[in-house]
Parts: structure tokens; C-alpha cells; sequence
């Protein structure tokens, strides 16, 4: 049975929704509904079901219905037709008392702005939403001592949350949630105004702890390259319409909208795009002679979860993820043997982007480039693999999708 289902919701803002729910069940546009009307969709006839530790993210422009569909499920906003479920519990016909009960058993929500208090500490923050639930004082700080540390702030339980970064809060923001330990995670752009690197890092750290909590997560954003990244599966939104649902890979080769479909012949074009023109350069690698504690050292200096390892003459052995070289530190062990990961995917400089789109789909990992002696070269993380499809200058449409992209 599945975690999550929707069946044929429609949301419709207004003065009187009900009155333009035949027009939206005949399938007419936001902007038709809208001239007939002067009811405006929010969802129309979204159906989908989430699995039991599944990541599905719901992918589409800022106003395609995303948040509206999100605060839908948790019944934040009234739903104007259709149902939901969450097992066997239908959602949408619950009493007051029983949404409560179900947001606190089942469902957590982090928002981008996730109001985190200022003036607490980051414990006092977490333990948050069991203060609400009236869980006593030993069991609140036990529980959000947990969650800290599962989001990697072990050692900042004192800090106060407005002398964070970004990144920090975010996981704050997280381990508030996970606190309450929820079967279900809605995240509606949660890791959107992070920059760039460490938005790509918390991405792989959330995938890391969902298969780790085999939590079940409905992932929203407006970022192709995010939803590529964290998606088990995407649902693809626009103007408040589901356009597509599919794996990152079916919805890359067989785009059935034009946005995705424009997005992927820039693909194609871009064949002549190899690794060397896409490639990071490298600044920091670990040294045969590091031990887990120099390499733990530089990895958190990078603000990365992993560097790759090399030899003295800058061959690729493998990478050193940052929670492996933290367990041997821990451990008191000093060989550097046994932080390696030597299953590392690698391309030479002349791949093309096609190939190295479809390793990266499989992975999800960053890519190594190495010359033909297996020389480390550079790196490949899927937001710069993106972007240069996106920026390709060649052709005009590249700048649509670049200007849709990022609106
Ligand atoms: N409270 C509201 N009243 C009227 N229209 C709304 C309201 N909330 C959202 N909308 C409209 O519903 C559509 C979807 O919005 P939203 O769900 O916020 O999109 P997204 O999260 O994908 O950016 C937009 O056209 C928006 O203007
Ligand atoms: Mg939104």
C-alpha cells in the first residue's frame, strides 16, 4: 500500500471555488477558468502516490501549484475536491482533532523559511515541536539530541540559531522535524536559498539519511537540477497541472512537456560538450600519507562529504567520504587504507555529456575526470553538468530554458 495518495485534488482560490470546479474538470486552463470565472486554480486533478521510503519530488516554475499541493496534503489549506490518503486514513475527511493527531504522529513539515526562534539555542529549537506536544523535559532534550546529531550539529546544541549559517539552520530546521520522528517529510523548497555548494551537499546528505531512516519524503522545488538529484521519482507541475511523472531518467529521455523537452535537446546538441569543458578544477585532495584525521581536517575545510584520494604522482584511488574518516577517528584509527572508497566513477577528458549525464543519473555521486594515464584532472557535480547544458551559447533556446530555469 502506498505512504501518500492523491486522488483528483483540486484546489481553486476565490470568492466561490465550487462554481468553476465542472470548468476545471473539463480540463480548461488556469487562464480560461480564469476569464470564465474569476476563480484562479491552484491544483487541478493531481493524482499520485508516494511509496514507503520513497523520495518523490514535485518539480515545477515558481506559481505551477507546488506549495498549494504540499499544504493540501497536511490539510494546511482546504482542499476544494478530492481526496487524500495516508495508509489507510483518508486525510481530507478528518475531524480537527484528528489532523492534529495525524501532523504530530505522521507528517513533519520544513519550510524555506522554517521559523527557527532567534533567541533560543539550537537544542531548544529542535526540541521545539515537542514542547507543543507537551512531551516532558528528559524526553525532549533525549529526542532532539538525536535528531542533532543525525543532521550532523552534534556540538552546537548551545550555539543560538542566529549566529548560523544558512546551511546550519536548514538542518536545524530538519532536525526539528525529525525530532518528532514522522513517517512522512514534507519539504516545500527547503533547501532553496542555501548557495549553490552546500545546497548540493545537503542534498546528498538528506538522500544519505532518508535510505538511513527510510523516511518517506515529498520533496518540492523549482530546480530541474535538484529534483534530477534527490528524486526517486518527479512529479512535474505546471500552472497547476501535473504535466509528467517519471524517474529523472524517463523524464530526461521521454520529456513530455516542452520545458523539460526543450531542456533536453539542448542535450543533445551539446555533444560536442566534453568533461575538460565542464570540469571543476580541483583544490583539495587527500594524500596517500593523510591519515582519517588530516583527511577529515581538509574535508570539512572544503565544506564537502567527501575529496577524492590520490597518489604522489596525482593518480585517482578512490574518494574518502567525511563520515567514514570521522568513524575511524573516532575509533582511534590511524591507517589510511581504511577510509578509502575505491568504487569511485571516473571519465576521461573527451566523454561526452550524454554519457556523462546518464552516469550521473545512475550515481548521483560527482564524477572524477582523469586523463589517460588516470591522472585526477577535475570534477564533475551535477549542477555544473546542468548549467553548461543550460548556458550552451550555440543556440538561442538554450537561453529560454536558462531564463525559465531560474525565474
Ligand atoms: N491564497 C491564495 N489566494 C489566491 N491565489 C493563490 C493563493 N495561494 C496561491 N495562489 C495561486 O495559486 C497558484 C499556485 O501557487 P503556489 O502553490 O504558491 O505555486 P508554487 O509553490 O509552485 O510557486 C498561483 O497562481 C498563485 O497565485
Ligand atoms: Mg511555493
Amino acid at each position: 500500500m502506498p505512504m501518500l495518495r492523491v486522488e483528483n485534488l483540486n484546489k481553486i482560490f476565490g470568492t466561490n471555488p465550487k462554481s468553476a470546479l465542472p470548468l476545471v474538470e473539463k480540463g480548461l486552463s488556469r487562464e480560461q477558468v480564469r476569464e470564465q470565472t474569476g476563480q484562479t486554480i491552484g491544483i487541478a486533478n493531481v493524482n499520485f502516490e508516494v511509496q514507503r521510503g520513497e523520495i518523490l519530488v514535485v518539480m515545477g516554475l515558481s506559481g505551477s501549484g507546488k506549495s498549494t499541493l504540499v499544504r493540501c496534503v497536511n490539510r494546511l489549506i482546504e482542499p476544494t475536491s478530492g481526496k487524500i490518503y495516508i495508509g489507510d486514513d483518508e486525510v481530507t475527511s478528518m475531524s480537527r482533532k484528528q489532523l492534529i493527531s495525524l501532523r504530530r504522529r505522521k507528517l513533519g513539515m520544513v519550510f524555506q523559511h522554517f521559523a527557527l526562534l532567534p533567541h533560543r539555542t539550537v537544542l531548544s529549537n529542535a526540541e521545539y515541536g515537542l514542547e507543543v506536544m507537551g512531551v516532558d523535559q528528559t524526553q525532549r532534550t533525549e529526542k532532539a539530541m538525536e535528531a542533532l546529531k543525525l543532521v550532523g550539529l552534534k556540538g552546537w546544541e548551545n550555539q543560538y540559531t542566529s549566529q548560523l549559517s544558512g546551511g546550519m539552520q536548514q538542518r536545524v530546521g530538519l532536525a526539528r522535524a525529525l525530532a518528532l520522528d514522522p513517517e512522512i517529510i514534507l519539504m516545500d523548497e527547503a533547501l532553496s536559498a542555501l548557495d549553490p555548494l552546500i545546497r548540493t551537499d545537503m542534498q546528498n546528505e538528506l538522500i544519505d539519511l532518508q535510505r538511513k531512516l527510510e523516511k518517506t519524503i515529498l520533496f518540492i522545488t523549482h530546480d530541474l537540477t535538484e529534483a534530477v538529484n534527490m528524486g526517486d521519482r518527479i512529479v512535474l507541475m505546471k500552472d497547476g497541472k501535473v504535466v509528467q511523472i517519471g524517474t529523472a531518467e524517463e523524464i530526461l529521455t521521454n520529456p513530455a512537456s516542452r520545458y523539460v523537452e526543450r531542456f533536453v535537446e539542448e542535450l543533445e546538441k551539446s555533444k560536442v560538450l566534453r568533461a575538460e569543458t565542464i570540469m571543476r578544477p580541483i583544490h583539495e585532495v587527500i594524500h596517500g600519507g593523510d591519515g582519517p584525521r588530516a583527511a577529515l581536517h581538509k574535508i570539512k575545510k572544503a565544506g564537502v562529504s567527501a575529496l577524492f584520494s590520490v597518489d604522489s604522482h596525482g593518480k585517482l584511488k578512490g574518494t574518502v567520504p567525511a563520515d567514514k574518516a570521522a568513524q575511524l577517528v573516532e575509533k582511534g584509527v590511524k591507517d589510511p587504507k581504511a577510509m578509502l572508497d575505491t568504487n569511485v566513477k571516473s571519465v576521461t577528458l573527451d566523454t561526452n555529456l550524454r554519457d556523462i549525464m546518464t552516469l550521473m543519473v545512475e550515481n548521483r555521486q560527482p564524477v572524477a575526470v582523469v586523463d589517460d594515464e588516470n591522472t585526477l584532472k577535475g570534477v564533475i557535480v551535477i549542477g555544473a553538468l546542468l548549467a553548461a547544458v543550460s548556458e550552451h551559447p550555440e543556440s538561442q533556446e538554450s537561453e529560454a530554458v536558462e531564463s525559465e530555469n531560474t525565474k
